[in-house]
């Protein structure tokens, strides 16, 4: 019996694939990063065409590194970006036009039009959503009404929509699968999250053809086979889930109130809430944990739109720094105290501000403020905005004991003894931190009999290193309190 687990992980800024053997530990790993496209302030784009192709060769490069055949594998997990909105043309499978990415703020004045029409009750109730760019549905209609005769066709039935996982499932079954799962369809705004379906009056209101949408299904399903020609001998596809979705999944966060935190691109907190899908006072999403069996698994979810995507800029649009990792020695000789704050308000501010149309800025600088201090307001404004969310989780109700972490800043020690100490909070990192790719592969393994149950995965998991705050009561408000003035001048709201 075949027990690796290929797990695809397309995320914002690159493709990815890992092997999983049935024990969760990662046999291999291949990564290749792609453009980004910026045509106009606040746009971004991707050549979905280039996400595929990296996809595939990511996915036969993986192969060959952990030595074994596609028939070695029980089946595919597929974990993405969410959001992010790609419509192609069902006979050619080409797309129309380039993939409108999560962070695009380019349909903003759409959305201030529909709240001030005041629509935003409709939406939150019935998708758990707030009324943003940032989710699917104002970019269907967006590509629709500025590519030529694309409305029309959408009506005909001629083109398909899909997130991520539906483009790369259509792609690897060369066209046979036009299918999305819960948690992707709960990013659109277009899907009702009580109902478990696409709600009509909802693609009225967003201008959405039926014709366009995928099939959901469970995030542990058949999805359909791989062709031949992707990986030498056809795969089942068994699992799909958007990233944080996945990760909620790596991380074990399987019983109500257990709550992870990954740091990749963005920043996303999401709080199991098990089977009630509870509304947030605080700005937070209501959005699907995860759907098995047909029964819905609820979270409550903030979304920060900026993390890793700081230091990147920090490095590649700045040059402060060469690498990353120098990031930590800067934060060390800065120390936790440091005035300067920089709010990384790239494309707006998500959860729980949602402010398109805010703008970063770098508050806090004297004569002798340096790189360093510069490059630790970065690492630190992870963690404030964490805080945010934290902020807005507990004045929701809920108590965050624990906070599981993850994705590539979850490595930095000084990053997540900060997280602990601003946030009042106890932060575990797991043994594997690759838990997005890693709970796209237990979906596969849970539908290909890998794993019998949730419990048995929930058995993986494997603490690393636990930080326990200890920074003084007056520092942590002080601190924070900085924070929240620096953004308070950025925002419109
Ligand atoms: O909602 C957007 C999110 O899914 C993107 O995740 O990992 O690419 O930052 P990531």
């Amino acid at each position: 019996m075949p027990d690796y687990l290929l797990a695809i992980d397309q995320g914002t800024t690159s493709s990815r694939a890992i092997v999983f053997d049935e024990t969760g530990t990662s046999v291999a790993v291949a990564q290749q990063e792609f453009h980004q496209y910026f045509p106009r302030d606040g746009w971004v784009e991707h050549d979905a065409v280039e996400i595929w192709d990296s996809t595939l060769t990511v996915c036969r490069e993986v192969l060959e590194r952990a030595g074994i055949e596609a028939a070695a594998l029980a089946g595919i997990g597929i974990t993405n970006q969410r959001e992010t909105t790609i419509i192609w043309d069902r006979d050619t499978g080409k797309p129309i036009h380039h993939a409108i990415v999560w962070q695009d703020r380019r349909t903003a004045s759409v959305c201030t039009k529909l709240k001030t029409d005041g629509y935003e009750s409709l939406v939150v109730e019935r998708t758990g959503l707030l009324i943003d760019p940032y989710f699917s549905a104002t970019k269907i209609a967006w590509i629709l009404d500025n590519t030529d005769g694309a409305r029309a066709r959408a009506e005909a039935g001629e083109l398909a929509f899909g997130t991520v996982d539906s483009w790369l499932l259509w792609n690897l079954t060369s066209g046979r699968s036009h299918l999305t799962d819960a948690t992707n369809a709960s990013r659109t705004a277009l899907f009702n999250i009580h109902e478990q379906a696409w709600d009509d009056e909802l693609l009225r209101l967003f201008r959405v053809p039926r014709a366009l949408l995928p099939e959901v299904l469970d995030c542990a399903a058949d999805f359909g086979t791989t062709d031949e020609v992707c990986l030498g001998a056809p795969v089942r596809v068994a699992g799909i889930a958007g990233d944080q979705h996945a990760a909620l999944i790596g991380q074990a966060c399987f019983e109500p109130g257990m709550a992870k935190s990954t740091y990749g691109t963005g920043c996303f907190l999401m709080l199991n809430t098990g089977k009630q899908a509870l509304r947030s006072e605080n700005r937070l999403l209501t959005t699907m944990a995860y759907r098995l069996d047909g029964v819905p698994c609820y979270a409550m979810e903030g979304s920060i739109f900026v993390a890793g995507a700081a230091m990147q800029w920090l490095r590649d649009g700045l040059k402060l720094i060469r690498h990353a990792s120098e990031s930590a020695a800067c934060a060390e000789q800065v120390g936790v105290d440091n005035p300067v704050y920089l709010v990384p308000a790239f494309t707006g501010l998500g959860a729980p501000h949602w402010d398109p149309h805010a703008r970063g800025a770098i508050m806090g600088l004297t004569r002798d403020t340096g790189i360093a201090e510069i490059v630790t307001a970065g690492l630190q404004s992870v963690c404030y905005q964490t805080k945010d969310l934290v902020r807005a989780i507990q004045n929701d109700g809920a108590r965050l004991q624990a906070l599981r972490v993850d994705g590539g800043m979850a490595v930095n020690d000084w990053v997540m003894q900060f997280l602990s100490d601003i946030l009042n909070v106890t932060v575990d990192r797991p043994r594997v931190t690759e838990t997005t790719a890693l709970g796209a592969a237990y979906l596969a393994g849970l539908h290909t009999g890998v794993y019998k149950s949730l419990d048995e995965i929930a058995r993986l998991w494997e603490q690393e290193r636990r930080f326990e705050p200890a920074m003084k009561p007056a520092l942590r408000e002080s601190l924070y309190a900085g924070w929240l003035d620096a953004v308070e001048r950025v925002c419109n709201n």
